[in-house]
């Protein structure tokens, strides 16, 4: 009798495997990526609406929701969302934002085969896994051409030019609390004129700009309209406006210039972790880092197989940037320079 009751349990047990698997996905794919991703966006929003488009045509089931906000912006919406994270992932940006961001313990750690491509792991890819570097780009200055012209064909040449009395009242570059192309620039003269005299020199520079903005590419718009003689922004946002039909010329300070790598790295707490996963994998494919152009963009690429679209704009003198020391200081210095230099009431938008 037990012999005869094990035999039909076996039996039913044997079919019910065999029905599961009939019916289970064709080749064992995983199930069909679907759902949500909300995107922290840091780059320009036509860049952000262009990667949101092209990456729910590769996962149609997925909407992606954005925002587009500036890096010292989205830092401090993420400490204050901390114990209930609205965002999935933060893309772009320069990663002294995602290094602060690791530091405070904002972001998740993810290791992925994706990150194998990337040209330059020391510098583009943090050890422990929290961030990745997913575009490069370095500052140059914006002048507006008829104020140049006006003045004997003159455009800054060096960091100190930006002090000349020429320019009283005619600087224009964001707020480093507000703005990673702001804060690049702080980060750099500190690191090319040294801690005691670049705080000096950024006092000096802060009497030299007529108003702070909000985010890092406005100066090149304003400069290009009128509203002031040279803006200090990454030089692939002034090439866009110049291809934009502004009158600005490019010009680089021969002493070395700073650089981002614009960052990527996923939130701590992501309600959707596997769609920024998905995310995250795609932003580091070649082909994905070569769609910038079609938006606008022109940064440079971090992985191998993708090719800069304007490679000029990093065959400059860049200073050897210290993403580490920028990133870990991060906050100590931009309330340093709000408390001590300029504060941030009253940004130009
Ligand atoms: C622009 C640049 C990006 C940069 C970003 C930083 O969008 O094209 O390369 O990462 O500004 O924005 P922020 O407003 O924080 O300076």
């Amino acid at each position: 009798m037990l012999r005869r009751r094990i035999f039909w349990i076996a039996l039913g047990l044997l079919l019910f495997g065999i029905l599961a698997a009939a019916c289970a996905p064709p080749g064992g794919a995983k199930k069909e990526a679907s759902g949500e991703l909300n995107l922290l966006c840091t780059p320009q929003v036509e860049w952000c609406e262009g990667m949101k488009a092209e990456f729910e045509k590769k996962y149609p089931n997925i909407t992606v929701n954005f925002v587009r906000m500036s890096s010292g912006e989205s830092l401090t919406r993420l400490r204050n969302e901390k114990d209930n994270p609205q965002f999935d992932i933060w893309w772009g940006g320069p990663v002294d934002g995602q290094i602060a961001a690791k530091q405070e313990g904002l972001l998740e750690q993810y290791k992925t085969p994706a990150q194998d491509k990337i040209i330059n792991k020391k510098l583009m890819l943090d050890p422990d896994g929290y961030w990745v570097g997913v575009y490069v780009g370095s500052l140059g200055f914006a002048t507006n051409k008829d104020w140049s012209e006006a003045n004997g064909g003159w455009v800054p040449k060096s960091w100190d030019d930006l002090l000349d009395p020429k320019l009283k009242g005619q600087l224009m570059v964001a707020h480093p609390s507000s703005s990673g192309t702001s804060y690049t620039a702080l980060c750099t003269l500190l690191q090319i004129k040294g801690e005691e005299d670049g705080w000096k020199f950024l006092k000096e520079y802060a009497g030299q700009v007529n108003q702070f903005t909000k985010s890092g590419s406005a100066p090149a718009r304003f400069v290009g309209a009128g509203e002031a003689a040279v803006g200090i922004v990454f030089s692939h946002d002034i090439v866009k406006q110049i291809e934009d039909g502004m009158p600005l010329i490019l010009s680089f300070p021969e002493e070395g210039t700073g650089y981002e790598i614009g960052g990527m790295g996923i939130i701590k707490g992501a309600k959707n972790l596997e769609n920024a996963k998905l995310w995250y994998d795609w932003a580091l494919q070649p082909e994905t880092q070569e769609l910038g152009p079609k938006y606008g963009a022109y940064q440079a690429p971090t992985v191998e197989g993708a090719k800069a679209s304007k490679p000029e704009l990093l065959k400059v003198k860049l200073i050897d940037y210290d993403f580490e020391w920028c990133g870990q200081h991060k906050k100590e210095f931009v309330d340093r320079f709000t408390n001590e230099i300029a504060g941030a009431e009253n940004l130009k938008k």
